[in-house]
């Protein structure tokens, strides 16, 4: 009996010693020290024993289930540290790679331009206002000096929006609901809130039925609008050539070309000298050295009677230019379309 238990203490300790996992030393702790295990079968056969040998036995198989235990113990331990080092060897998650790359988004360079140009008026004492993009006819063309039968609609190809939830409060009811093809009609109700003096800045949309490559069917417009006592041309002038030297640079000179709108008289157009060449002509101004960015004028008489303002007392001057006529100049784009295509590879560039 007592060879069998060395044996058996043997055998263990050489099986036990080459378990590589926790898997294998549970079948072992079975073989070993389980109820039909080899343990059990030598102490059934104990009572057959005399009293002195049976303790004796008794005593040597408790030490030997002990040390079984033991080692069983630590085999566990060896397997656990084995697979967590090889956990560590072969890596899943390799810490020293570059993280993702989340590509930061940016503001659309018709935005940067509409917010630069604010600015820069803001910095000459210019406030914001605005007004809706659906708009009343009245708003947009008859108070404007701009009535149903004027010819001078035809420079704005409209969109008329069907809006019978829209109360013209304002005009007759057979003017109707449109987009607004200018931010003009912010003047009117600019002026039609308040008292002058008025000096404000309107940026916003605007929509009219073109589409090439330098026009879009909505695109942005900064209207400008300032009335006042005594308000001449010559301010409108300093104003807008102002304003060019802050936005494009110091070196920046302006002249005025007669032109027309109804609402303002006289009405000029503001040229500046390309940025890009300095007025030696190049590509950007198609030779020309100027380059033609702002419609202005004086505020016309019939449109401070529409809003109440008497026309003797107060005179003011108006602008309004192309934003994104503008952003393409600067950035150099040839096809205003790309301006709102919104493909992720063209507007990554600025
Ligand atoms: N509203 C005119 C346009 O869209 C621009 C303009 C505004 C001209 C104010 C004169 C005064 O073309």
């Amino acid at each position: 009996m007592q060879d069998r238990l060395k044996k058996l203490i043997e055998a263990a300790r050489s099986e036990i010693s080459t378990a590589s996992d926790a898997a294998k030393v549970e079948e072992l702790r079975i073989r070993y020290l389980g109820k039909k295990g080899e343990l059990s079968a030598i102490l059934s056969g104990m009572g057959k024993l005399p009293p002195d040998q049976r303790r004796e036995l008794g005593e040597a198989a408790n030490s030997a289930k002990a040390e079984i235990e033991q080692l069983l113990m630590e085999a566990i331990e060896r397997a656990e540290l084995q697979k967590l080092q090889a956990e560590l060897r072969g890596p899943k998650v390799d810490v020293t790679l570059p993280g993702r790359f989340q590509p930061p988004g940016r503001r659309h360079p018709v935005s940067r331009t509409l917010e630069e140009i604010v600015r820069t008026f803001r910095r000459l004492g210019f406030e914001v206002a605005t007004g809706p993009e659906i708009e009343l006819d009245y708003f947009n063309f008859e108070a404007l000096n701009l009535p149903k039968d004027h010819p001078a609609r035809d420079m704005q190809d409209t969109f008329y929006v069907d809006a019978p939830w829209v109360a013209p409060e304002q005009g007759s009811d057979e003017n109707g609901v449109l987009l607004r093809t200018h931010t003009s009609p912010v003047q009117i109700r600019t002026m039609l809130s308040r008292r002058p003096p008025v000096r404000i800045v309107a940026p916003g949309r605007v929509y009219r039925r073109d589409s090439d490559l330098s026009h879009t069917p909505m695109f942005h417009q900064v209207e400008g609008l300032l009335v006042d006592r005594g308000v001449t041309m010559a301010e409108l002038k300093g104003t807008l050539d102002a304003w060019a030297k802050a936005f494009f640079g110091s070196e920046t000179k302006t002249r005025f070309r007669p032109s027309y709108f109804p609402f303002t008289e006289p009405s000029a157009d503001l040229h500046i000298t390309c940025f890009s060449c300095g007025g030696a002509g190049c590509r950007l101004c198609k030779m020309g050295g100027w380059i033609e960015a702002i419609g202005a004028g004086m505020v016309h008489p019939k449109v401070f009677e529409a809003v109440g303002y008497d026309p003797k007392q107060y005179t003011g001057f108006a602008f309004g230019m192309g934003v994104d006529r503008i952003a393409l100049l600067k950035y150099r784009i040839e096809d205003l379309r790309l301006m709102f295509e919104n493909d992720v590879r063209f507007l990554e560039q600025f």
